[in-house]
């Protein structure tokens, strides 16, 4: 489904500039668990209209490529400007945040904004909601992406319960899939109501292992991003010091992959070298999370 852009090779002939600009490019790489959740997403999409059409909820660790990948599939998802009418405007995968908090009427702001409808935030939730009863087959949306799920768990219980009953009232009235995203934390909501636990079928973004998948994708992103790896660099010994400092997450992988080639292009250095990555200031993910942990402890 997803095409890796290459852009211009590590060739001597490309400028610092034009190397610190690839750097920045937010590139797909395809990778094989983001692929098995990708086509259960098609698989959702192209279920026919039903009473009870299936639904997901996809979990993984912060910074794990969730939100990335739900990005993509919109995006893969986006009609073809061409076709595009401006007086017919269509979008088939909406995609919104949960507000910062178990709040419904902020949530249905968020889904009519997301498909341009005109509104007032003051609207009651019920007036909000037959807005988006009314405009969403109009508009042919046929999937609803909910990111950042967890963010109803400060809420109370009611609250959390009145939050979710509205995506089950949602996907069962418009009849199409609604995805939730979310880190662990956001499958015990989903579970304390067996219902939830039935129908939100989880779909896991895992970590990385330091395998060779691992290494090709490492490999893949370096090569997207206009740059070489010197040989030594490609050596397991270094794979398993880059899975070791990101804990196999893909988003420090490429945080860790980035510094290492902003230094090298500084450097006008076009092949990254292992070297490299002792001169990163790039704290780890288990230092930042002890960090963090022990600071809590002093408050
Ligand atoms: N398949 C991928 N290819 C390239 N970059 C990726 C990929 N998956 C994630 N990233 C990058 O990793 C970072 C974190 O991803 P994100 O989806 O925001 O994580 P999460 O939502 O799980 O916290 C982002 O900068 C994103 O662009
Ligand atoms: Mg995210």
């Amino acid at each position: 489904m997803a095409q890796v852009e290459l852009a211009t090779p590590a060739d001597g002939t490309t400028s610092k500039s034009e190397r610190i600009k690839a750097i920045q490019e937010q590139t797909w790489i395809d990778y094989e668990a983001g692929e098995t959740i990708l086509s259960r997403l098609q698989w959702m999409f192209e279920h026919p209209l039903t009473f009870r059409p299936p639904c997901a909820l996809i979990v993984g660790e912060s910074n794990s490529g969730k939100t990335r990948l739900a990005r993509e599939f919109q995006r893969c998802h986006r009609p073809p400007e061409s076709e595009a009418d401006e007086t017919e405007e269509t979008y088939p995968v909406v995609f919104v945040e949960t507000p910062p908090g178990p709040y419904v009427p902020d949530f249905y702001g968020g889904l009519l904004r997301a498909v341009n409808a005109a509104f007032q935030p003051t609207w009651s939730r019920q007036r909000k909601e037959t807005q988006i009863l009314d405009l969403f087959p109009r508009v042919g949306v046929r999937m609803i992406i909910v990111d950042e799920i967890h963010n109803i768990l400060p809420g109370s219980r009611d609250q959390r319960t009145i939050f979710l009953n509205s995506l089950k009232f949602l996907t069962n009235s418009l009849r199409i899939p609604i995805v939730a995203i979310g880190t662990k934390s956001a499958v015990t909501a989903f579970q304390t109501d067996q219902q939830f636990g039935n129908r939100f079928e989880p779909l896991q973004v895992p970590n990385w292992e330091p395998n060779q998948d691992y290494a090709r994708f490492i490999f893949r992103y370096v090569r997207a991003a206009g740059f070489e790896m010197e040989k030594a660099f490609t050596a397991k010994r270094v794979t398993d010091d880059i899975h070791a400092k990101t804990k196999g997450l893909t988003g420090e992988t490429v945080k860790l992959l980035r510094g290492a080639m902003y230094a090298s292009a500084r450097m006008g250095v076009e092949k990254l070298h292992p070297s490299i990555l002792e001169g990163l200031n790039f704290v780890s993910v288990r230092q930042r999370r002890k960090k963090a942990s022990s600071q809590a402890e002093m408050l």
